[in-house]
């Protein structure tokens, strides 16, 4: 396993650690950007009341509630949205050695839904959701293209993410086959430039 990472058992071993869980929500879409760029896949992640990006979900305290079960409630909260996230839909789980109060694992998830299931969402993260305009700004899509000048993916990885959020965004791309490698790696090649 990478450096930092830790199985989900490993993780719930931990005394005295804080447990986040955050969840990416993914789709095939057939639809195109001009009618010319296909938008692939549809990947949601939100902006956060801090003005970070971010994915949907929180924290949990396993010893109310699974890790699952505590992902579920905060999708409630900040989607609107009745998600049964299972053991089956875990990614991966990281130290965050850097984190200032007590030690934060961050557990991440990631699930494939139908595009219509994914416009339901989006629909009730911006109208029921309790969180709607308080934790959460709303909720946005990853363009996964590059168009000429950096556009698309590049400037969407130049904005800034909270905690290792964007090294989960980045890994799950290509680990779910939305993005290749090499694609990833001419986006992050652009958003480089782009920052200098
Ligand atoms: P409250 O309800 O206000 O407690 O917030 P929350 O439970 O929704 O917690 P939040 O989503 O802010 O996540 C808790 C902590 O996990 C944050 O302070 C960040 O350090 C970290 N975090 C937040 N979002 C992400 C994310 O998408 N990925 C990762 N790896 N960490 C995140
Ligand atoms: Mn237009
Ligand atoms: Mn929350
Ligand atoms: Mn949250
Ligand atoms: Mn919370
Ligand atoms: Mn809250």
């Amino acid at each position: 396993m990478a450096s930092g990472q830790l199985s989900r058992e490993e993780a719930l071993a931990c005394v005295g650690c804080r447990h986040a869980c955050h969840i990416l929500l993914y789709a095939d879409t057939e639809a195109q950007l001009f009618e010319e760029i296909p938008i692939r896949h549809i990947v949601l992640m939100q902006m956060r009341f801090d003005g970070l990006l971010g994915f949907p979900g929180g924290l949990v305290d396993p010893s109310e509630e699974s890790l699952e079960e505590g992902l579920s409630r905060e999708l409630w909260e900040e989607l609107g949205f009745s998600l049964s996230v299972t053991v089956e839909d875990h990614v991966s789980s990281c130290h965050n050695p850097s984190s200032s109060s007590s030690y934060l694992i961050t557990h991440f998830y990631a699930r494939r839904m139908e595009e219509k299931e994914i416009r339901e969402v989006e629909k009730a993260a911006a109208s029921t959701a309790t969180d709607h305009g308080h934790e959460v700004m709303g909720m946005v899509r990853v363009p996964l293209y590059t168009i000429k000048g950096g556009g698309g993916l590049p400037s969407f990885l130049s904005h800034s993410f909270i905690g290792n959020s964007r090294s989960q965004l980045e890994d799950a791309l290509v680990r779910f086959g939305l993005v290749t490698p090499e694609e990833l790696q001419t986006a992050l090649t652009h958003a480089e430039q782009r920052r200098r």
